[in-house]
């Protein structure tokens, strides 16, 4: 149960869903300091209080802007020392709800910003968290939320599997980099689950 003993993590999305989830495994398994980032703050601030505020801790960051991922990876190190694992989950299904995104009636002002947080959020995620971990000479873990829709086609929703295939291309070159330092970079791939973004 102590996999993670004296580990720091960041979770990006954290306040829901698959990161909410993340959040309680990495106490459980024994994380040092959790830092929950989202832009949903009540609920990323219920998710640390129930966590314990002696390990988890909630800061705002929209990982559309590359700003804020630096200050949330610079805040972690500084509060806690170093950073060790980053989960870079956060995403959106969708940004319209006008249309289903086929290739046909593809609304791209909402393909912007879907990409915006799915794929550029995811690297700025890992750019600024793996200059962390090289600078502190840290043999960390990156981990970013793929799914099933980076492996697959479908009529519609072609920005988010856009998206997907985006991270998964992140992953493999982040990791061809990284790996040098010893920091390992990888994607986990879920299929459907109930959470808000799938209900939604
Ligand atoms: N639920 C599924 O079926 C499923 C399947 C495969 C992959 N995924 C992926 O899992 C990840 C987590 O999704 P989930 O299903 O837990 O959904 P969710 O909606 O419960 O959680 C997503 C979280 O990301 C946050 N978020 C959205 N935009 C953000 C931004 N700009 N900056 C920071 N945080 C932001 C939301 O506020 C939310 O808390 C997503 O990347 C999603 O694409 C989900």
């Amino acid at each position: 149960m102590n996999k993670l003993q004296g580990k720091v993590a960041i979770i990006t999305g954290g306040a829901s869903g698959i990161g909410e989830a993340t959040a309680h495994q990495f106490a459980t398994h024994g994380a040092r300091a959790i830092v929950i980032a989202d832009v949903q703050d009540e609920k990323g601030q219920r998710v640390a209080a129930s966590i314990g505020s002696n390990i988890c801790t909630y800061i705002h960051c929209d990982v559309s802007d590359e700003e804020q991922v630096k200050n949330l990876v610079d805040s972690t190190v500084k509060a806690h020392g170093s950073l060790d694992i980053i989960f870079s989950n956060a995403g959106i299904g969708r940004a319209t709800l006008t249309c289903d995104q086929t290739v046909l009636d593809m609304d791209l002002s909402a393909y912007d910003k879907l990409m915006a947080v799915s794929a550029r959020g995811m690297a700025a995620c890992v750019k600024h968290a793996g200059k962390a971990m090289v600078e502190g000479h840290v043999r960390g873990s990156i981990v970013c939320t793929a799914s099933i829709a980076a492996s697959v086609s479908s009529e519609n929703f072609v920005d988010y599997i856009m998206s997907k295939h985006a991270v998964l291309g992140l992953v493999r070159c982040a990791s061809l980099k990284l790996g040098a330092y010893g920091i390992r970079v990888n994607c986990v791939s879920p299929g459907p689950i109930g959470t808000p973004l799938l209900k939604e």
